[in-house]
C-alpha cells in the first residue's frame, strides 16, 4: 500500500459534522489509501439526529449518499461492524497510520483511558497506544468534569493527541463551514496528513 491506512472511529457525541468533513477530506487526500469507518450505535443515533443520516432507512456503507463525494472518492472508506471486535483493526498485526475518533464521547473516552476493549473503536485505540501508533481524540462534552480531564490526562500523557472541537477566531471565521474546517484540519494535521490551503498564521 503506497498511501495511509487510517481508521476514523464516530462516537456518539455531538459534533457528527467533524466526521462527516472528515472523511471528506480524506477520502480525497493524495496521502491517503483507504479510509476505514467504524460507528457506535450511539454513533449512528447522532448522525440521525445531527445530520439526517437514519441507518435504519440508508444503508451508511454507501458512503455517496451521506458525504459530498464521487462514487470513486467514496470507494476508499470501508465501514465496519463496531461490534466486530474480530476485525483487522482488533489486532496489532493489522497496518494502521493512524485512528482518530471524532466526535468523541465521554464514555468512548473513558473506556480508551481505561483499557476496556469492548468495542471495535474502543479496541483499535487500545492497540494504536500499544503499538506506538498515531491516536487522535476530538472529545466533546462541556462543562468537562474532573473525570473527564483524568481521562483525557491519561490519554495525553500516553501520547493520545487530543484535539479539542475549539475553533479559533484569529482567521475571521464567516460560517459554521470554516469553524468545523478549522478543526477538521487540526485532526487532520495531528494524524500526520497534510491539510493543503489551510489556516496559517502569517
Ligand atoms: C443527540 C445526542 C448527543 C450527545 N452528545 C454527547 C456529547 O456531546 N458528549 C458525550 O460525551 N455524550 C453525548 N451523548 C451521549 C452518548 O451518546 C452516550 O453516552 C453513549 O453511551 C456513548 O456511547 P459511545 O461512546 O459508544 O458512542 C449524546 C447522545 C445523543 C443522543
Amino acid at each position: 500500500m503506497s498511501g495511509k491506512r487510517i481508521l476514523v472511529g464516530i462516537a456518539g457525541a455531538s459534533g457528527a459534522i467533524y466526521a462527516q468533513r472528515l472523511l471528506e477530506f480524506l477520502a480525497t487526500s493524495t496521502e491517503v489509501e483507504e479510509i476505514l469507518v467504524t460507528i457506535s450505535d450511539a454513533g449512528r443515533r447522532v448522525l440521525a439526529e445531527e445530520l439526517g443520516v437514519a441507518s435504519e432507512q440508508q444503508d451508511l456503507s454507501d458512503f455517496a449518499s451521506w458525504l459530498d463525494l464521487s462514487p470513486e472518492a467514496a470507494s476508499r472508506l470501508r465501514l465496519l461492524d463496531v461490534h466486530d471486535v474480530g476485525a483487522g483493526p482488533a489486532s496489532g498485526t493489522f497496518p494502521l497510520d493512524a485512528v482518530a475518533i471524532v466526535p468523541c464521547s465521554m464514555r468512548t473516552l473513558a473506556a480508551v483511558a481505561h483499557g476496556l476493549a469492548d468495542n471495535l473503536i474502543a479496541r483499535a485505540a487500545d492497540v494504536a497506544i500499544k503499538e506506538g501508533r498515531r491516536l487522535v481524540f476530538c472529545p466533546r462534552e462541556t462543562p468537562l468534569s474532573a473525570i473527564h480531564l483524568e481521562n483525557m490526562t491519561r490519554l495525553a500523557r500516553l501520547g493520545a493527541r487530543i484535539v479539542a472541537p475549539s475553533p479559533a477566531f484569529y482567521h475571521h471565521p464567516k460560517s459554521v463551514e470554516d469553524l468545523v474546517r478549522f478543526v477538521v484540519q487540526k485532526i487532520v494535521e495531528q494524524m500526520g496528513i497534510g491539510f493543503p490551503g489551510g489556516v496559517r498564521w502569517q
